[in-house]
């Protein structure tokens, strides 16, 4: 593997460590690359990613040590049930950490974050069997991006920068993303995604209303009845009512 510029020892997940990069291509396709190197709740951080993968198999843009991206290896027995709500846990992680640095962040269904209608952070989980069963979580936060970058972006975009006014370190946002998700990871294990469905609801606020989907490669119009203890939605689709977990939303 690589040389990392710098291992911050135990400070991933689970005891995992923290690999600090000056340069990777994609956090996420370098932990598919070296999973035999890694372990579970280590953690891979690129100072300047140059082919960020986003979802939908977008490309994620990224900024020299203004953006923040990582991933996260987990490695645990029910990896399709985590696979559910992990982006949904970090996501309320993200919007919580947040509200120290006094921003009131949004989550846009299944899991963007972000404030007043402008995405802030993105996560992408992908899930490999060889030559084990592994998630990979990659998350990637607009952290002290300028306008000029932002605007580069082709969905509306923020940073924590711009709602601040003041630059925050990379490391310690990393650090303290990382100890709030622990925590919330631990929960959603032990007790599942119900435990977090009172700030899940706060932050996703979609019940009841009209949205537009793509389902199947096409946009439909749908009423939101509800959202769903598992971290689903219930909508009304041609008078019937069906559950769903993923897709992306236009609101
Ligand atoms: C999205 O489209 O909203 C998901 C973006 C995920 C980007 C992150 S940045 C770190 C990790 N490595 C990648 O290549 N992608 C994810």
């Amino acid at each position: 593997m690589k040389k990392p510029q710098y291992i911050f020892k135990n400070k991933g997940i689970d005891g995992g460590h923290l690999y600090k990069f000056n340069h990777l291509t994609s956090t996420n396709d370098f932990i598919k690359t070296h999973s035999k190197d890694l372990s579970h709740g280590d953690v891979v951080w690129a100072i300047n990613q140059t082919h960020g993968k986003g979802q939908l198999g977008r490309l994620w843009k990224s900024e020299s040590f203004n953006s923040l991206t990582f991933s996260i290896l987990i490695q645990k027995d029910e990896i399709k049930t985590i696979l559910r709500n992990i982006s949904q846990i970090a996501a309320i992680a993200l919007c919580d950490l947040l509200k120290e640095y006094e921003i009131n962040a949004q989550i846009k269904w299944p899991n963007d974050v972000l404030i007043n209608k402008k995405k802030i952070a993105g996560f992408l989980a992908e899930v490999l069997t060889l030559p084990k069963t592994y998630l990979i979580l990659g998350i990637g936060i607009n952290l002290n991006n300028e306008y000029h970058f932002l605007k580069s972006i082709d969905k509306i975009s923020t940073s924590v920068k711009m709602e601040i006014g003041k630059k925050v370190p990379a490391l310690e946002f990393l650090e303290k993303f990382l100890i709030c998700f622990q925590i919330y990871f631990n929960l959603f294990i032990e007790h599942g995604f119900k435990v977090f469905f009172e700030k899940w609801k706060n932050y996703c606020d979609l019940a009841q209303k009209t949205i537009q989907i793509t389902l199947e490669n096409e946009k439909k119009k749908v009423q939101v009845i509800k959202l769903l203890l598992d971290g689903g939605i219930e909508v009304k689709i041609d008078d019937k009512s069906k559950k769903i977990y993923s897709g992306e939303i236009f609101l």
